[in-house]
């Protein structure tokens, strides 16, 4: 697998097969991201704790996830009559939570990008079939001339993870336009997308030596759902 952070690129044999270069982004392993692993690693981390340092790693991922979608050049005039020849977004910009985890992402984007829209997607497991199952999208209607930032916290086996891709497929989005925010990864996870859209760029806070027999990430941390809204 080939990763690439802020500022290097590294190779790891962590993976079985070798996604497309440029489509894994872990985000610079920095002290002080590490600390705040720890306290939201921490099983006996205090409920708003864990949700204001979720926050503060989660805005690291949309500030890197925003900063590899397309810009174009645009000229404003500065306070002292010069022209800075700046850039901003050149298209519009729609997030997309899956529910549940994923709403724990979309206080961040929006303080970033204000009057951003937000789609929701329900995919749950079929107690039956065991497969994901779509149970309910609410998309805005131009979503396929958007970029997306599809907002999961947890890429675990990568099941859900591709269903919500395919419900962005068939209204029309475009793999290369889909950026996926996840604050942990399973290598499992990060090797089923990629067999199935080698293109698809992930960005991650870290990614983990692997499932348990229970799907869960180790070390990892536990159910980010169930801590963030406090229903553990
Ligand atoms: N979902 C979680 O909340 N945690 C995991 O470790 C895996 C999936």
């Amino acid at each position: 697998m080939t990763i690439t952070t802020a500022i290097t690129t590294v190779t790891t044999t962590a993976t079985k097969t070798g996604p497309a270069l440029d489509t894994v982004h872990l985000l610079p392993q920095t002290r002080q991201l590490r600390a705040l692993h720890t306290i939201i690693r921490d099983r006996h981390a205090d409920p708003e704790r864990f949700v204001t340092t979720s926050g503060r790693i989660i805005r690291r991922l949309i500030e890197t996830a925003l900063d590899l979608l397309p810009y174009e050049p645009f000229d404003v005039q500065t306070p002292v009559g010069r022209t800075y020849h700046g850039l901003r977004p050149a298209t519009g910009i729609c997030g997309v939570s899956v529910l549940r985890a994923g709403e724990s992402m979309e206080h961040e984007l929006r303080v970033m990008s204000p009057g951003v829209r937000i789609g929701k997607i329900l995919i749950q497991r079929d107690k039956v079939t065991k497969l994901p199952r779509l149970y309910y999208s609410a998309l805005p209607a131009d979503i396929d001339r958007r970029s997306v930032l599809l907002l999961d916290p947890m890429l675990a086996t990568g099941g859900t993870a591709l269903a919500a891709v395919e419900v962005l497929l068939g209204h029309g989005v475009a793999v290369d336009d889909i950026v996926f925010v996840t604050l942990l990864s399973a290598p499992e996870g990060i090797d089923a997308v990629h067999a199935r859209h080698p293109n698809l760029r992930i960005v991650t806070s870290a990614i983990e030596e692997r499932l348990n027999e229970n799907a869960y990430m180790i070390p990892g941390i536990g159910d980010f759902g169930d801590r963030y809204f406090g229903t553990d």
